[in-house]
């Protein structure tokens, strides 16, 4: 039917290959030329650990001279291949159980029979389908009381629909209303009061809580920023383009220190379509990947919103950043338009030590950009994280887009209004239609094209931002075509061609990218950059093809064997620095063991040294699952991880690859005593039988 990750994009912005193919230099000769000391040994070598050592040395806290203490210290579980396990795996020492899986109560009334075709009004009170970015709101700010009670708060991405409705004939079943109405309660975000009782274990959903909530795709929601009220944000339904009912596709997340949460709207274009017999694209839609059927969800066949020739305008009311106050279940989320309008994976907060507030982002799409806002207003640490000074930091600052050079330097380009061809005879009428377009804005400043932008995370010393780059089956691929600059190209189309920051062609296995601002201020407009990591599989077969050069850009490309030192992976999705500096990294892959993945196995979250790279594979998911969102309490005993879609499959039968968690493999859930009758993403709890801090 549909696969929620797939890209769509095509545009052509000059890529790396372009800016070094426009240097008079030597390709070689430039980065050499160009480089300090501390890049220059990044390029050289296996791309590990350089940026962080220099970071740490000027902190005091790593460098020459000082001995860095062991961060891992579990013994990694073995791979999930062929037989898979339905299960999810831990170190010897450790214990996962389910916590929370979709359709269990969050308040009060009984959970969900599995065995029974989803309800609106069940999954209203109940928690949503295919869990995923997720944050842990401590009631305390003491880490010792703030470890036993909380607000879990996390995304409910998408949904099966054959798994909601009991179907495996979907794409042919008759739609009704009802349908998409509990699809939509399906998606959004889910808040539940998790609390422990008890000192070992024992971690619960409180019943009944004043904070459980649920937000949809139907909930109203007020939009603010410099495109409320614009134009083209206004429907027959809203003419005030100021509320929108809902999000949708709501992949990674955020925090901010004020204490809210933000959930990232990803591929919410799969939701629309028309029930006319052709849809010409608008280059608006061409470029988002707005198309007749969608993904296959169905729902612009009974809902009009849903269908664009009748709702134009309704798309553009989706693709943002949408801030939640997870203390007050009266609130209402609001869109932070200035964070820009693109299939949003996430969105990471850092303050810097003048309490200067940015937000990194990525925008996941095969060639899409990763960007950063700047708020114009600053953390303000003495007021009250309530206080009205932090409601709307981020509706005024400057959005900006990467350009990652090749000589191991970055800019951020500015996306004003006004400046660099933003103008209304390029099509930009305002700042709003900027942050409308955001796409078409950066194809104009000449932005990097990535291998698909995914979960950002921020070292909690260096404040180096890594980001993962899941991979980019179109890159090197022929004929070469970069996002065109007029905006004009549709969505997951191009071929660039490689460059220092995304170097191998027909990138399967991912990497990650890092980068640190210049004078360590998160308003800079350069940053150096280098590569973390080049995910692979040591044993593999598989070679790159013909436009593979090995050694190319200073060493930094590698075969598909990539330069993990440890355990391999690939498809880096989520990715999360935990309070002492270790660095969890989830996958999402096909999941199946098969193909690329036979030695690799199923999907992993991986835990690794940033300053050493050492890489150890702490978990593995079921099968066909993805495993994404992960937490822990601020003492780091508790740790809270979401296993998405186990058992995914939309062609043969819903049950067949997995009966994960109601097979009861880590502990009873709500429905083990029934039986497993369709397999349910589902949040799991983590703890060291010791009681001492995971991955220690
Ligand atoms: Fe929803 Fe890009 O993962
Ligand atoms: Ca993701
Ligand atoms: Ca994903």
């Amino acid at each position: 039917m549909f696969s929620n990750d797939e890209s769509n994009n095509t545009s052509t912005n000059p890529s790396m290959q372009d800016v070094i193919d426009s240097c008079d230099h030597d390709r070689r000769f430039f980065l050499k030329c160009s480089l300090g000391t501390a890049t220059l040994a990044t390029f050289a070598g296996a791309g590990l650990g350089s940026l962080s050592t220099s970071a740490l040395a000027k902190s005091g806290k790593g460098g020459k001279g000082h001995i860095h203490k062991p961060l891992i210290g579990f013994t990694p579980v073995a791979a999930s291949t062929l037989p898979m396990t339905d299960a999810v795996t831990v170190p010897d020492g450790y214990s996962a159980r389910v916590m929370v899986a979709w359709g269990d109560a969050l308040s009060s009334g009984p959970h969900w029979d599995p065995a029974t075709e989803m309800s609106e009004a069940v999954q209203l009170r109940t928690y949503g389908a295919h869990t995923d970015g997720m944050h842990f709101f401590p009631f305390s700010q003491s880490a010792r009381e703030g470890s036993k009670h909380g607000l879990l708060v996390a995304n409910n991405e998408y949904n099966d629909p054959g798994l909601v409705h009991n179907t495996l004939t979907y794409a042919t079943d008759t739609m009704t209303l009802d349908r998409a109405r509990t699809q939509q309660a399906a998606h959004g975000v889910s808040i539940a009061e998790l609390i422990k009782p008890h000192r070992k274990g024992g971690w619960k959903v409180q019943r009944p809580s004043k904070y459980a909530r649920r937000i949809t795709g139907n909930t109203p929601m007020k939009v603010s920023g410099p495109a409320a009220g614009h134009a083209l944000m206004k429907t027959a339904a809203d003419p005030s383009g100021m509320v929108v009912l809902g999000t949708l596709n709501n992949c990674a997340h955020g925090h901010t220190p004020w204490g809210t949460y933000l959930t990232c709207e990803e591929n919410w274009n799969g939701y629309f379509g028309t029930n006319e017999a052709a849809l010409t694209q608008t280059p608006n839609e061409r470029r988002y990947g707005v198309t007749r059927t969608g993904f296959g969800y169905r729902w612009h066949e009974v809902d009009p919103r849903f269908d664009v020739r009748v709702n134009p305008n309704e798309p553009h009311r989706f693709g943002w950043v949408v801030e939640i106050d997870p203390f007050n279940p009266k609130s209402t989320p609001v869109k932070r338009t200035a964070l820009g309008r693109f299939k949003h994976e996430g969105a990471w907060v850092v303050t810097d030590d003048r309490d200067n507030i940015a937000v990194y982002m990525g925008d996941d799409e095969r060639n899409e950009y990763v960007y950063k806002f700047v708020a114009k207003g600053k953390y303000d640490t003495r007021a009250d994280n309530r206080s009205r000074h932090h409601r709307n930091l981020l509706d005024e600052g400057t959005l900006y887009v990467a350009r990652f050079n090749a000589d191991g330097s970055g800019v951020w380009l500015p996306l004003v209004w006004g400046q660099n061809g933003l103008t209304p005879g390029n099509g930009f009428a305002d700042q709003g239609e900027v942050l409308i377009k955001t796409r078409q804005a950066a194809d104009r400043l000449g932005a990097t094209m990535m291998d698909r932008p995914e979960w950002g995370a921020v070292h909690p010393e260096t404040r180096e931002v890594y980001m993962t780059m899941t991979n980019n089956s179109r890159r090197g691929n022929t004929p070469v075509s970069s996002n065109n600059p007029n905006g004009a190209n549709s969505a997951g189309g191009a071929n660039p061609v490689v460059d220092a920051s995304n170097p191998r062609p027909d990138n399967d296995f991912g990497h990650i990218v890092r980068w640190r601002e210049a004078g360590n201020r998160v308003t800079a407009t350069t940053f150096e950059w280098d590569l973390f990591v080049q995910c692979g599989d040591k044993s593999t077969v598989k070679t790159l093809g013909a436009s593979y050069t090995p050694g190319e850009f200073g060493g930094q490309s590698v075969g598909y064997e990539g330069n993990i030192n440890g355990d391999d992976y690939g498809a880096p999705d989520g990715l999360w620095f935990d309070p002492d500096g270790r660095l969890w990294i989830q996958t999402d892959q096909a999941g199946n063991a098969q193909g690329d993945w036979v030695n690799i196995g199923g999907n992993v979250m991986m835990c690794a040294d940033p300053v050493t790279g050492e890489t150890r594979r702490f978990l593995t998911a079921p099968p066909n699952a993805e495993v994404t969102g992960v937490v822990t309490t601020p003492d780091g005993k508790t740790m809270f991880v979401g296993i998405q879609h186990p058992g995914e499959d939309w062609e043969l039968g819903y049950t067949q690859n997995s009966a994960w968690p109601d097979n009861g493999a880590n502990g009873p859930t709500t429905q083990s005593v029934n039986g497993a009758a369709k397999p349910r993403s589902s949040v799991i709890v983590i703890s060291k039988d010791d009681g001492g801090v995971i991955g220690s």
